[in-house]
């Protein structure tokens, strides 16, 4: 399978991101060598672009590359000539002209990755753009959950807090569905998206407020970032009132089925939206998930730039 690029979740279909999982499966066990490195993309030059901060993305992108021989390097928007002013077209081009094959980026503006590419001609990968998609994110998180829970049709996932702001809703949110999930949306009214019901995927999704009503019935419950960054008002009264409605406190964590898992795709506010005994417990996907980063990044790397016909 040959993909051209990996701008959103919106257009895979199931089998692609079958086979985007499996691949990482496959990718995993590499890790688990002494020798942790295949030649797939000796020769390449990927450019990691992130206009905006991130840890687990960024390093596990550049790792994933590295894993799989591809020469990478690194642009931050500080300390760039970003900050002198020029424009995201301009610096792309600039980068593009050195004689690379193509980028990973993460910009704070929804579609950044996209007019990238056009401008470009070159292959990106999203890495997270605004509050739009972040797409491998949504891969990790199906792989981590996949393999705690085996196959996720007819699982039933709740993604709980911060939807507003968060462009990890909206790629899980597709993927979840693609893969024959049961997914519950759970927020206040407030850090609810407008027009949520009309997103791709969101036919036969349930939208509520009432955490305390879903939790005795998930597999999994993924909590997201209360992100105070692109907050601009009061979304909510304090931070004592979003714990008693919608943070993963320990009380609630006893409710869980046995069986149930928690996600979190970092980085946490502990004692926000989840409880530090949520997060170090033993149903938590916390470090799988970013284990699991490399692995599906290897894949989606190496489906985008391994070339078309270098494998079926
Ligand atoms: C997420 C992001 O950047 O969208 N983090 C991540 O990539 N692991 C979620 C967040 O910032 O809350």
């Amino acid at each position: 399978m040959h993909l051209p690029h990996l701008i959103g979740i919106e257009g895979l279909d199931r089998e692609q991101i079958t086979t985007l999982l499996d691949t990482a499966e496959e990718m995993s066990h590499v890790q688990e060598r002494e020798l942790k490195k295949l030649p797939a993309l000796r020769g390449r030059t990927i450019v990691n672009m992130f206009f905006e901060d991130s840890t687990r993305t960024k390093m596990s992108f550049d790792l994933a590359a590295k894993r799989l021989s591809a020469d990478t390097m690194a642009f931050s928007g500080k300390g760039s000539s970003t900050s002198k002013g020029e424009s995201l077209r301009d610096t792309m081009l600039t980068v593009a002209a050195m004689g690379v094959d193509g980028f990973v980026i993460r910009h704070s503006a929804s579609g950044a990755p996209k007019l990238a590419m056009d401008w470009t001609g070159l292959p990106v990968v999203n890495a997270g753009d605004g509050m739009h998609e972040h797409p491998t994110q949504a891969l990790l998180d199906a792989f981590a959950m996949r393999r705690r829970l085996g196959n996720l049709e007819g699982r039933h996932v709740a993604i709980v807090g911060d939807l507003f702001h968060s462009r990890v809703v909206r790629s899980n949110l597709i993927c979840l569905r693609e893969l024959g999930a049961d997914v519950t949306l759970v927020a206040p009214a407030t850090l609810l998206p407008t027009g949520v019901r009309d997103w791709p995927g969101a036919a036969g999704v349930t939208v509520t407020d009432d955490l305390d009503a879903v939790l005795p019935h998930v597999d999994a419950l993924m909590m997201l970032r209360v992100q105070r960054e692109r907050m601009s008002g009061g979304f909510f009264p304090s931070e004592a009132d979003y714990v008693a409605g919608w943070g993963l406190t320990r009380e609630r964590l006893r409710r869980l089925p046995d069986h149930a898992v928690v996600a979190h795709p970092g980085p946490m506010n502990r004692g926000l939206e989840i409880a530090p005994e949520a997060a170090d417990a033993a149903r938590s996907l916390i470090l799988d998930q970013v284990a699991a980063g490399v692995s599906v990044r290897m894949a989606v790397l190496f489906h985008v730039f391994a070339g078309e016909g270098s494998r079926s």
